[in-house]
């Protein structure tokens, strides 16, 4: 289903009247441990009043409770799977301890329902993260399972009020605007561009607006949490800078030199503004423009323009003369021609397409096999070299670890290679990225098209 005007202009039109601070619910670690619960929930998508969807998620909450550490500090989560189906916690974009990474079927047994797991891991860099299911994240994720994870610095630049998350989501509504339960899971789906929705929500809402005061900082963190839906925004609309993507900071803020900002499936940016006069943020679908959150901006400019502090990241360069390479190349999905390809050891013929739904692969191997894709030795600066032989676009994610894009054929990398856990590959497009593997474990690379992931483009490698 293509994304249609009307749905998403049903959005765009009511938010004028809905001037409300969106208050997710904080959950501070200080006291322990947080309690965090998956279980089935009846949410309305259109606004308080509409019909309700069925959903799932943590706490009750869309999002879920979000999560804010300071660096360095533990994260202390008891979890509870009350779903109908098993289920694991992943805490994307964070260097963490591999057996708290939360991949079902990869560093734990997946969560069986009215079981509970205790994670405990420390988040060792401030940033933008997020957290959602990892089994059958298709379905989970569209559904709502996921939530915002903040990891401050020692000393916060911005306080509470001057530090807004935006979770993005789009969602595939029928009917009076419920959540299309039916559809999921839609080969159609998973052979193009992934679920699609044809409705925007931020925070769970329905666009909203905010109100700011003139002159002063504020870090805006958005967060892409849609299955497959690439989002695209013009931050110089509003004079905004970039701090840091996926959750590490740029060496400086930073004037964006070229639009539009892609955000893909799972990424994220942090934006520094200093509002003068209402703006909106606006997504761009198809060249149309909606706005998804309306900030109205009031009180006197101050004499000075306030300069908060951003405190680079620094991790690990990668060594490129000694560099392992590794070459990963992309097939299948529709209009792919014919993929040789197998699926646990098996070719893969159309009756096994039909029944598994695997129809992607990287390097002819559809999904995750017993051996890993390649080893790393503890240190070792890996290279992966991803060709997409697709007609399709995709955003691949590494675990554990954070990488800069080198090259990218056909587009210049003019964006000096920020620190990235997910980047974005056009189709028939090669791109390069460099990380070292410092984290000892089993890690996945796989595509965060969430579709795409479940029909084979799933792989992992070992460090260590
Ligand atoms: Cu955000 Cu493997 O996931
Ligand atoms: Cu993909």
């Amino acid at each position: 289903m293509k994304p249609t005007r009307r749905k998403f202009l049903l959005g765009a039109s009511a938010l004028a009247l809905s001037p409300v601070l969106p208050r997710l619910s904080l959950a501070s670690m200080d006291e322990g441990t947080l309690e965090l619960t998956a279980a089935p929930h009846q949410l309305s998508l259109v606004g308080d009043g509409g019909p309700l969807s069925d959903l799932w998620t943590y706490n009750q909450g869309l999002p879920g409770p979000k999560i804010r550490v300071r660096k360095g500090e533990r994260v202390r989560v008891h979890f509870n799977n009350q779903l109908e189906e098993p289920t694991s916690v992943h805490w994307h974009g964070i260097r963490i301890e591999n057996a708290m990474d939360g991949v079902a079927g990869l560093t734990q047994a997946p969560v069986m329902p009215g079981e509970s797991f205790a994670y405990d891991f420390v988040a060792p860099d401030a940033g933008t993260y997020w957290y959602h299911a990892h089994n059958r994240s298709w379905n989970q994720v569209a559904r709502g399972l996921y939530g915002p994870l903040i990891v401050e610095e020692h000393e916060p630049a911005f306080d509470s009020e001057h530090d807004l998350t935006l979770m993005i989501d789009d969602w595939r509504l029928v009917g009076e605007g419920t959540f299309d339960v039916a559809s999921l899971g839609q080969l159609m789906d998973w052979s193009h561009a992934g679920r699609l929705g044809n409705y925007i929500s931020v925070n769970g809402k329905l666009a909203q607006t905010l109100d700011l005061t003139r002159g002063e900082a504020y870090r805006l963190r958005l967060i892409n949490a849609a299955n497959a839906r690439v989002f695209e925004f013009d931050p110089n609309r509003f004079g905004a800078k970039i701090i840091g993507y996926d959750g590490q900071n740029l060496s400086e803020p930073t004037t964006l030199n070229y639009a539009p900002l892609l955000l893909g499936p799972a990424q994220r940016v942090d934006l520094l503004v200093v509002p003068d006069e209402d703006f909106a943020l606006e997504a761009f679908v198809n060249d149309q423009a909606y706005p998804i959150t309306r900030f109205t901006v009031s009180g006197e400019a101050p004499s000075q323009l306030p300069n908060p502090p951003i405190i680079a990241s620094s991790l690990p360069e990668p060594d490129l003369p000694t560099a392992r390479r590794v070459r990963v190349e992309m097939e299948g999905g529709a209009m792919g021609g014919r993929v040789d390809m197998t699926f646990q050891g098996q070719p893969v013929t159309r009756q096994v397409m039909q029944d598994y739904g695997q129809l992607w692969s990287f390097n002819g191997v559809a999904n995750l096999t017993d051996e890993p894709m390649f080893s790393a030795s503890l240190g070792e600066t890996i290279v992966i070299e991803t060709v997409n032989n697709t007609r399709w676009v995709h955003a691949m994610h590494v675990h554990g670890h954070h990488f800069r894009v080198l090259s990218r054929s056909g587009a210049e990398v003019n964006d000096g290679q920020p620190w990235r856990d997910t980047f974005l590959i056009g189709a028939q497009q090669t791109t390069e990225i460099a990380f070292v593997a410092d984290n000892p474990g089993r890690w996945l690379y796989h595509c965060h098209m969430l579709e795409h992931a479940a029909a084979g483009m799933n792989s992992w490698f070992q460090v260590g």
